[in-house]
């Protein structure tokens, strides 16, 4: 495995201006006894703040009962303030790290897994070899130090392991975390903070009669993609959040693997919203429900002073459709679609099918408490993207998704490392018109499977500039597209069965590897992931 590894990262040394260091390793920089750092630190960088990440496996109390057995990110700050870490200890989720926009950071990552790993730290603008490409996983015993500066503006982003082929799994035992990023603008606004700024990090896990988290590798499991029987929270079952009598800045990331959510306030309140995967949108948006894919997050402005004290409020996902009439569904569905019911029932995939109706946790509102309750009329200022900038204006770089016997392809090709295909190579400071394709014209749909795909492009953020559908996909494209947030600094966004997605993106900065995929993890691990080039 070691040799593998090394030889894959040396091959990458061709892409990066500032190549690690290969098959050299340096065992002085390790700051844990034990671990062997595969890259240095940089003399002439000064870490504002620098944490140590351990990836551990450990035992939480999730169920009643027995305790899991977990993969845990468990943290210690160096240097920084103590607020930067918060290890949600007791539970398996991975730190939440808080920094400042423009803060120089260091984290010393250590990888004490019985399995090779890495980190990606999703929608942050940081130099491919800082980014967590597969290439750079690490072994047992084995050290990799990231150094960059925060370049993003205030944000809900997050970090999750991304190893070749196993990020599916390496994820739902635990390897994700929240990563906030403030700014001075966002701080100007005055929204509601500390006990009232509260990450909810959604994902859906099984358990076995033990109390073991139950994932399988099942056919029909990979191609629709992990669905657990119960929804967590924070990475508890049954989650209450107790508040006060006040306004709340919740910021929810959607963890799982594969599950969609549409997410409803049970009581008909529409769902207010601040911002979504970059940050706050430059004013608040009214929904009746949101739709959140794996890998986005909202951020939403709840205000609870005019309920009563012992009041409750339920946050559910509403049923949705998301087959493709044009497409055949899994194969011998035809139009009947993939309406859960029958995926779960057949399939026996979850007892908790995708786009059923169900609730995701509960508020109570618990305590009095003065706040200052107004929603502000403008949050912070978006400059748009201008098709006029584009390298590509009239030639959108396009990214078809496909899935056929086992396989999930963009542009008809797998995953594969160290393959860069002519039209995958970007110039560096370069706006790219790019389209996600989920079968819009219909082409090649017979043969295909009708999936919504969530696609996230790592690196900077990027804009939405249209949404097509066809009309074969129009009805069910109907019972989630009221919930499509359009607006603000996107990283990942939900190509549904027969839509068209076109987005501008920004490749500002880094050279190197930045990769494409889609976010259903199992679909990323099943080859449904590419990289481009940027040089
Ligand atoms: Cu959150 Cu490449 O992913
Ligand atoms: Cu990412
Ligand atoms: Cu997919």
């Amino acid at each position: 495995m070691k040799m593998t590894t090394n030889i894959k990262r040396r091959k990458l040394l061709k892409y990066t201006a500032i190549g690690i260091a290969g098959a050299v390793t340096y065992p002085c920089w390790a700051k844990t006894e034990g671990f062997v750092s595969v890259n240095r630190p940089s003399a002439g960088f000064s870490p504002d703040v620098e944490i140590e990440l351990t990836m551990n496996t450990a035992d939480v109390a999730i169920l009643s009962g027995e305790k899991t057995h977990v993969w845990k990110v468990t943290g210690k700050v160096l240097t920084g303030p103590a607020t930067a870490l918060d290890n949600n200890e007791g539970t398996y989720l991975a730190p939440t790290l808080r920094f400042k926009k423009g803060q120089k950071i260091r984290l010393i990552l250590n990888n004490n897994l019985p399995a090779q790993s890495i980190l990606h730290w999703h929608g942050l603008h940081v130099p491919s070899n800082m980014d967590g490409n597969p290439m750079y996983a690490i072994n047992h015993g084995e050290t990799y130090i990231y150094e960059f500066e925060i370049l993003n503006r205030a944000g809900t982003y997050w970090f999750h392991a991304h190893t070749h082929g196993a990020t599916a799994r390496q994820v739902y035992s635990g390897l994700a975390g929240l990563f906030i990023v403030s700014d001075e603008q966002e701080q100007a606004l005055n929204l509601p903070d500390d006990s009232c700024d509260v990450p909810l990090v959604i994902q859906d896990r099984s358990f076995d009669g033990q109390n073991q988290l139950a994932y399988s590798g099942h056919m029909m499991q990979r191609m629709q993609g992990f669905l657990g029987d119960q929804i967590l929270v924070n990475g508890r079952p049954d989650f209450v959040l107790p508040v006060a009598t006040r306004a709340y800045r919740l910021r929810f990331l959607n963890g799982s693997n594969s599950r969609i959510y549409k997410l409803a306030w049970d009581d008909g309140t529409p769902i207010t919203v601040l911002g979504v995967d970059g940050g706050l949108l430059e004013s608040p948006e009214q929904h009746a429900y949101v739709m959140l894919a794996p890998g986005q997050r909202l951020e939403v402005w709840m205000d609870f002073s005019e309920r009563a004290l012992g009041t409750e409020l339920t946050l559910r996902s509403l049923p949705f459709t998301s087959a493709s009439h044009g497409g055949m569904g899994m194969g011998m569905m035809g139009g009947r679609g993939m309406r859960g019911g029958m995926m779960g029932g057949m399939m026996s995939v979850s007892t908790l099918p995708s786009g059923s109706d169900y609730p995701l946790m509960k508020i109570r509102v618990a305590k009095k408490e003065q706040g200052h309750n107004t929603l502000p009329k403008t949050l912070t200022p978006i400059t748009e993207l201008q098709l006029k900038n584009a390298a590509n204006p009239t030639k959108p770089k396009t990214i078809a998704m496909s899935m056929k016997h086992m396989s999930a392809q963009l542009n008809g090709r797998s995953y594969a490392m160290d393959d860069i295909q002519p039209d995958e190579i970007i110039p560096v400071n370069s706006l790219q018109l790019i389209e996600f394709d989920n079968g819009f014209d219909g082409g090649m749909h017979g043969m295909m499977m009708a999936m919504p795909h969530p696609m996230h492009l790592h690196g900077e953020q990027f804009q939405i500039v249209k949404r097509e559908v066809n009309a074969g996909s129009s009805d069910n494209y109907a019972s989630v597209s009221g919930g499509f947030i359009n607006k603000g600094w996107q990283d990942t966004v939900l190509v549904m069965p027969g839509e068209k997605v076109t987005i501008l993106k920004p490749f500002n900065d880094f050279k190197g590897l930045f990769m494409y995929h889609c976010h259903n993890l199992e679909h990323e691990d099943m080859g449904m992931m590419r990289d481009f080039l940027i040089k």
